[in-house]
């Protein structure tokens, strides 16, 4: 994908056919497994379709509604009931008058679960992520970030400032040497520190706490994204935040709907109300962009209600049991994954050639996973997400590992077939 980021040739649109020619070869060898779309909405098993029409059934391990709210009777029934009563649009930014009573509740109910004072709701956690950083950071400032930063903050700060500092991923000490650097010659500067709470292609965390000190010590500011662990783990749902008592103290906390709460969305929490009426303003993915629609709305606070309550307790012990089995299963396979115990169970797969045929077996085989290579992730560390939700049956996480294990062993018998063969037409 990298080699087509900077095309060659002064025609805007003549020079995206170099791209589309790779992927279509890819497209017609089924080695694209990207751009499904599910005929049921993203249930635990459900059927999908690829973008040559191709339809598959199998376990879902490819969504994110990893509570398995999304087809909850309760959370269905609020967003309808929010439709009756307030129409399906919001019509308007929210800096103008595009809230609703209700947009305005959700803001202090999700200020509250994470121990702060003020939210800023914005049209996705992208918009959110993105807007954070480019609502803040000036030319004259600095942004330190984790190497391996989601796509939204990694493109809030290149649009924000040339000064953009990358770190070693979850290195506390890289981030002290970078930021002790910065601060040496520049004492007026603002700097950010952004990162994630926990990162969706290693399953891994930082220590929150110590970034935060670092940040406090050098004059600097933590930003970080919680938008795949936030209701789903730690105690009452509160993330890592929550696990390492950092709740309300982390200076800036992003994040996004479009995991848990079984909705688009995305939010920024702070504890000033300086800050959260300046980001409403100058933030331009929140002030130029349409507030959420009251059945978003609806949806995210039903959730909450939902996260919040014994319910939720529930639904997070389903779904680490779930993750906990899906990682021993594919230990007993012989199969190695990511990171620490999360939603997240990412799947090592190596070469990307590898991975590919790997990817072209799964459907057939009846699961559905979603394949990171290169540059999602580094070259020859091509991977499986599995996205475990609450909702998996004990059936689902064995037929996730047997289909796994099926997979990666015809994917290497036909990679071994080919170096004894001439070469098919085959583009991997
Ligand atoms: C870490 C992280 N931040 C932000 C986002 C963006 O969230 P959304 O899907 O709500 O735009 C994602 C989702 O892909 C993510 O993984």
């Amino acid at each position: 994908m990298r080699d087509f980021r900077q095309p060659k040739g002064r025609d805007l649109l003549d020079r995206c056919g170099g791209f589309f020619e790779w992927q279509d070869t890819r497209r017609r060898s089924g080695t694209w497994p990207f751009s499904r779309s599910t005929e049921s909405g993203p249930n635990a098993s459900c059927a999908v379709r690829d973008d040559r029409g191709n339809l598959f059934e199998g376990a879902n391990f490819s969504s994110q509604d990893y509570l398995s709210l999304s087809s909850h009777p309760v959370v269905k029934a609020a967003a309808v009931e929010a439709i009756e009563r307030m129409g399906v649009h919001s019509a308007g930014s929210p800096a103008l008058v595009g809230n609703t009573s209700t947009s305005v509740e959700l803001e202090r109910r999700l200020a509250s679960f994470l121990g702060m004072s003020y939210t800023v709701l914005f049209p996705t956690g992208w918009a959110a992520g993105f807007g954070v950083i480019k609502g803040l950071v000036r030319s004259q400032d600095y942004i330190l970030i984790d190497a391996l930063a989601h796509s939204c903050l990694q493109t809030g700060a290149a649009a924000a400032t040339r000064n953009v500092v990358p770190f070693r991923h979850n290195s506390v000490d890289d981030c002290r040497a970078k930021l002790a650097k910065i601060r040496a010659k520049d004492i007026d500067a603002g700097i950010m520190i952004a990162t994630e709470s926990l990162f969706s292609m290693d399953s891994d965390t930082p220590d929150i706490a110590a970034l935060q000190s670092l940040a406090r010590e050098y004059g600097a500011t933590l930003m970080v994204d919680v938008a795949h662990d936030l209701g789903n783990l730690g105690p009452s749902g509160t993330g890592h935040i929550g696990m390492q008592s950092m709740l309300g103290q982390v200076d800036l906390v992003m994040g996004s709907f479009s995991k848990t709460f079984a909705s688009n969305g995305g939010f920024v929490v702070t504890n000033s109300p300086a800050v959260k009426e300046y980001l409403r303003f100058y933030s331009p993915s929140c002030t130029f962009s349409n507030a959420l629609s009251p059945s978003q709305v609806a949806t995210v606070t039903c959730a909450l209600d939902i996260i919040e309550a014994p319910e939720g307790a529930v639904l997070r012990e389903r779904l680490m049991n779930n993750v906990l089995s899906l990682r021993e299963q594919l230990t007993r396979r012989g199969l190695g994954y990511y990171g620490d115990p999360s939603a997240i169970v990412a799947v090592a797969s190596g070469d990307e050639g590898l991975a590919r045929l790997t990817a072209r077996k799964l459907p057939e085989l009846g699961l559905l996973a979603n394949l990171v290579e290169f540059p999602a992730v580094a070259r020859g560390k091509a991977r499986f997400r599995l996205q475990v939700m609450a909702g998996h049956t004990a059936n689902e996480i064995e037929t996730a590992a047997a289909c796994m294990e099926a997979a990666a062993i015809s994917a290497t018998a036909q990679l071994e077939n080919r170096k004894t063969k001439p070469p098919q037409a085959l583009a991997i």
